[in-house]
């Protein structure tokens, strides 16, 4: 069996920086159309439905679709409003289905709009694909973007003639990647043969190598391990902060975006519910704590005022709280005087649970509330 190549040490545990690694590309200012002081990418009222032949069911069902030619349609992103200045990271989030792919597709020019409008770098995405392609760059983590048969050098070396890459800026690039990236070991063998992460780190390379100004990134880290993840979070954080590039990251782990994003985009069923500050989500729904004391010995019915026993097993109990409703002080103080306790603390709620209350809840927009509503 083939030997799995380890990750190098340096690659695994060090925080390299971007901006000691890579030199800063001379931006080519003809390149690109987009306008100082206006955002960099803006859609307006954008919308995709998809159209497909409704499949009739039953014993000879396929020659009934044949004949019938019933359409379903799919609205997989409606009136999405996004604007983004350049240089920001933005998290692009929801659940499955939600149309963050579609939407990303839209922004790349692979797909057209149903209807609305689209502007990337001052361009039409889908009218204007080549120019467009030379300002992006994209990393889908579910399919490379590699050619699967060659060699990854070999790939690379087709995207410097794809996008005229001048030959110094390519090789500065590449010596940069292989050494960030650490792919020397593999960088000879055909994309195929390559494990996830070393595919993930050849995907993140070619589509860094023509020094794009706007990065796609849709689900990067999905199926690494916690060692890669972090180091594909770091060199996301480096090209973002050292070269200025504008990211947009689409993750179902949350643990990148709370890595990364200060601004998240949360679309459900092809609408954006939220697009606002992380910190804002946090005060707003992350007002529940975990309060969680050991005893000395098993106690069989506990309770503390204004909380939920939510477990009580062996000598641990834990209990829920509204941080706006009863203080921590308070509730230790009576749960010290009850009980006798060996130890204390209290857990935050993670970004994830709170996501997952909204995707199971839906976002309760306080500020679209009216005043009757918030004033009983
Ligand atoms: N080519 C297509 N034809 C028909 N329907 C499609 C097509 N592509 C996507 N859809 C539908 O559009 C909706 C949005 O899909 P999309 O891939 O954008 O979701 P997503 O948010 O990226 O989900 P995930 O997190 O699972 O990747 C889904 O209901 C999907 O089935
Ligand atoms: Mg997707």
């Amino acid at each position: 069996m083939e030997k799995q190549a380890a990750w190098p040490v340096h690659f695994r545990y060090t925080h390299f920086s971007w901006g000691t690694i890579v030199t800063k590309p001379e931006r080519d200012s003809s390149r690109s159309n987009a306008t100082p002081g206006m955002p960099i990418i803006r859609t307006s009222n954008l919308c995709k439905v998809f159209r497909s032949v409704k499949r009739e069911a039953g014993p000879g069902g396929a020659l009934r679709t044949l004949f019938s030619r019933t359409y379903e349609d799919k609205v997989a992103v409606s009136n999405v409003n996004m604007s983004l200045e350049a240089g920001e990271l933005v998290g692009y989030i929801g659940p499955n289905g939600a149309g963050k792919s579609t939407t990303i597709k839209m922004l790349t020019g692979i797909l057209v709009p149903t209807s609305g409008t689209i502007e990337v770098a001052g361009l039409v995405p889908y009218q204007k694909r080549q120019e467009n392609a030379r300002n992006i760059g994209v990393v889908f983590g579910q399919r490379s973007q590699l050619y699967w048969d060659l060699p990854l050098i070999e790939s690379f070396e087709l995207l410097r003639a794809i996008y005229s890459i001048p030959r110094d800026r390519y090789r500065a690039n590449l010596d940069k990647f292989r050494d960030v990236l650490e792919m020397d070991e593999f960088i000879k063998t055909p994309v195929r043969q390559l494990s996830l992460g070393q595919r993930m780190r050849g995907d993140f390379a070619a589509a860094m190598l023509h020094d794009p100004q706007i990065v796609y990134l849709d689900e990067p880290t999905i199926g690494l391990d916690v060692v890669a993840k972090e180091a594909i979070r770091e060199f996301i954080k480096g090209i973002n902060e050292e070269r200025g590039t504008t990211i947009i990251l689409t993750t179902h782990d949350l643990a990148d975006v709370e890595r990364l994003c200060r601004r998240i985009v949360l679309i459900d069923t092809g609408t954006v519910i939220y697009d606002g500050p992380i910190e804002r989500i946090k005060t707003q729904y992350g007002t529940h704590r975990t309060l969680t004391i050991t005893l000395t010995a098993p106690q069989k019915r506990m309770d503390l005022p204004n909380t939920e026993l939510i477990s009580n097993e062996g000598t641990m109990a834990s209990f829920r709280f509204d941080r706006n409703k009863v203080r921590a002080d308070e509730l230790i103080r009576i749960a010290t005087e009850r009980y006798e306790i060996t130890d204390v603390s209290i857990q935050e709620p993670q970004l994830e649970s709170i996501i997952r209350r909204i995707y199971v809840e839906g976002y309760d927009d306080p500020t679209l509330k009216t005043p009757r509503e918030v004033v009983p």
